[in-house]
Order: structure tokens, then sequence, then C-alpha cells
């Protein structure tokens, strides 16, 4: 396994390029590999179409495109799409699509008559335009990844959160899932840290807003871990942090990998009862946000994904990494 580490990569046969979407994550991720950023200009046309210029020679090139589809939503999936498309007819050997944060992955199902399901939709255009692969991290819900008939690699943010809260000493912990959805994960998160795990019964009244109704678990006098995929109006967060001090819980931490942060996010989690918000990189976080929110930490994702690109195109396993990576 170390061999497979230490294999150097060479800059003329593996290409990383970057959408707007992250760029920082993006260079980031060139700096773990080794290898600068491979040139490209983006650009909007003045009637806002994107315009996307390769800027070296990539023809039988493994290409790696970096692009989560975060804020705001359509531009960057669009901007992805086109980078695609563009990759595709410059003749690179293979074209992967790097999408750390996947949206649209929350309408995976029709919840009611009459309602797309926008994680195929979007599966089926990244394919169309030009994808042979995807590479991405905690998806909303796993089965998303049967929505592409081709490879895709579902990264876990996992080890990156538990090598962080266990560093932090914070003693016999209580993971509680704050979303039944997901229970499964938070499972596996909750061994991994050797902690009890409790899980919070929520209603969702409207897309802002959120009631936690009861705790399946004890939490009183614990420390609490709370472990969500997606932050994203933090309804679901603060809903569960203020139930959870109801109930007695003592000092409240939270992990999420995505930080959607939207509408009231950044107001509601500085007013609730939590001690720190950690989140990834995987979506881009304002300097006025960081600077609304004292009791954020970001942690990156950047080593983890390039030791994926880095795994794929010298075509070793990805899982492997990962297992070692987790046990
Ligand atoms: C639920 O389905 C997800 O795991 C998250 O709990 C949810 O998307 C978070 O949304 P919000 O922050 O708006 O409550």
């Amino acid at each position: 396994m170390q061999s497979q580490k230490t294999q150097t990569v060479d800059g003329n046969d593996l290409k990383v390029f970057s959408g707007r979407a992250n760029l920082v994550l993006a260079q980031q991720i060139c700096t773990h590999l080794g290898l600068p950023l491979a040139k490209s200009r983006i650009d909007d046309f003045p009637d806002s179409e994107i315009m996307f210029k390769v800027d070296e020679d990539i023809r039988g090139r493994d290409v790696f495109i970096v692009q989560p589809t975060c804020e705001p939503v359509n531009d960057h999936l669009m901007e992805l799409l086109v980078m695609l498309d563009c990759v595709r007819r410059a003749s690179a050997r293979s074209i992967t699509a790097v999408i750390p944060y996947f949206g649209y992955a929350r309408q995976d199902q029709k919840h009611e008559g009459r309602t797309p399901i926008t994680a195929k939709l979007v599966a089926n255009l990244i394919t169309s335009a030009g994808a042979d692969r995807v590479v991405t991290m905690d998806l909303h819900a796993g089965q998303v990844q049967g929505f592409f008939d081709i490879p895709l690699d579902h990264l876990q943010s996992q080890p990156v959160f538990t090598r962080y809260f266990t560093q932090q000493n914070l003693g016999p912990l209580t993971l509680v899932s704050p979303d039944i959805g997901n229970v499964k994960v938070d499972g596996q998160f909750a061994r991994r840290l050797n902690a009890d795990l409790a899980i919070i019964d929520k209603r969702r009244i409207s897309d802002s807003e959120v009631q936690a109704c009861n705790i399946i678990g004890d939490v009183s006098g614990r420390t609490i871990l709370m472990f969500d995929d997606i932050i994203s109006t933090a309804a679901t967060i603060c809903a569960a942090a203020n139930l959870l001090k109801e109930r007695g819980a003592g000092r409240i931490y939270v992990g999420a990998t995505h930080a959607v942060f939207c509408g009231p996010a950044v107001e509601r989690l500085s007013a609730a009862p939590i001690e720190q918000v950690v989140v990834s990189d995987t979506i881009p976080i304002s300097s006025d946000k960081l600077a609304q929110l004292p009791k954020l930490k970001v942690l990156s994702v950047a080593g983890l994904l390039a030791e994926t690109i880095k795994r794929i195109h010298f075509n070793l396993s990805v899982s492997s990494l990962f297992e070692r990576e987790t046990t």
C-alpha cells in the first residue's frame, strides 16, 4: 500500500482543471499532487453565457475537473458541463468530474406527485456532457451513486473529522444524528469515535423550518457531537441543539461535510447553544461568514481528494485507501 502512495505524478500526463466554484480547494489539491493547476480561461460572454478555453495540450491525457455544484448552483453546474464538453472535444484520454459537493442530490425521489427527480437529471447531464467517471463526497443519499451509469467513487469525509475530534480529547462523547436519514453514517462515525449513539426525531415544517420532536437515547450530562451531511439553513442542527439543551445535554459540538450555509444559517448557528461548528472545505465560505461565526472551524479534504485523483490516474484501489484511513 505504501508504494502506491509514493508514486510520483507526471504533470504532463495528469491535468487538473478548476471551475470557478472552489478555486482554492483545486489549488490545494494540486499542491498535494505536486502539480500546477492546468492552464485555462473561464469568462462570461456579455449575455452571461459561459466561455471556457483550455490553454495547453490535453490530447491523450487524464483530465480531472474540480467543481462542486454549490451556490449559485445552476451557474456552477452549467460551467461544469461546458468544461466537460470542452475537454472531451480536445481529445482527453479520460475525464473525471471531481464534484466534492453534489448539488441537487436532495431531490432524489418523487416525494409527491408531479415532481422531478433532479439528482437523476443532473447525473444524466454530467454523463452526456462527457464525464467518464465521477468523484464525489458524502452524497445526501448513497443511492444517488446508482443514478450514474459510469464509475463513481463516493468518498467519506469521516477520516478527516475523526482525526480532528479525536485530537480534541473531548472525553466520552454521545454522537447525535440530527436526521434519521443520516443514521447509518452516524453509526459508523460513533463506532470510530467509540461514542454512544442517539437520534433526533425531526419533522420538517418547510424548506427552512424544522421541529425537533424527540430524542432516542440518553443525552443528559453528556458531551454531544452532532454530525450531518449538510448544513443548509441550519434549521435541523439548531432545532436539535435547542432540544438537546432542554434535555440536559452538556457541551455540544457540530460537524457537517458541506457548509451550504444559505438564508439565516450563520445567524442561527451564532445564536444556538453550540460550542463549535466544524465543516469541510468542499464549499468555499466567504470571509464575511467566517468573520460572523468565530466558532466555525474548517477542515480541508484536499489531501483526500488529491490521493483519490492519484489512485484513479494510476489505476489503484480507491476504497483500500479509504479502509486504511478509516480503520
Ligand atoms: C436532511 O435531509 C439533511 O441531512 C440535512 O439535515 C438537511 O438538508 C439540513 O438542512 P437545513 O440546514 O436547512 O435544516
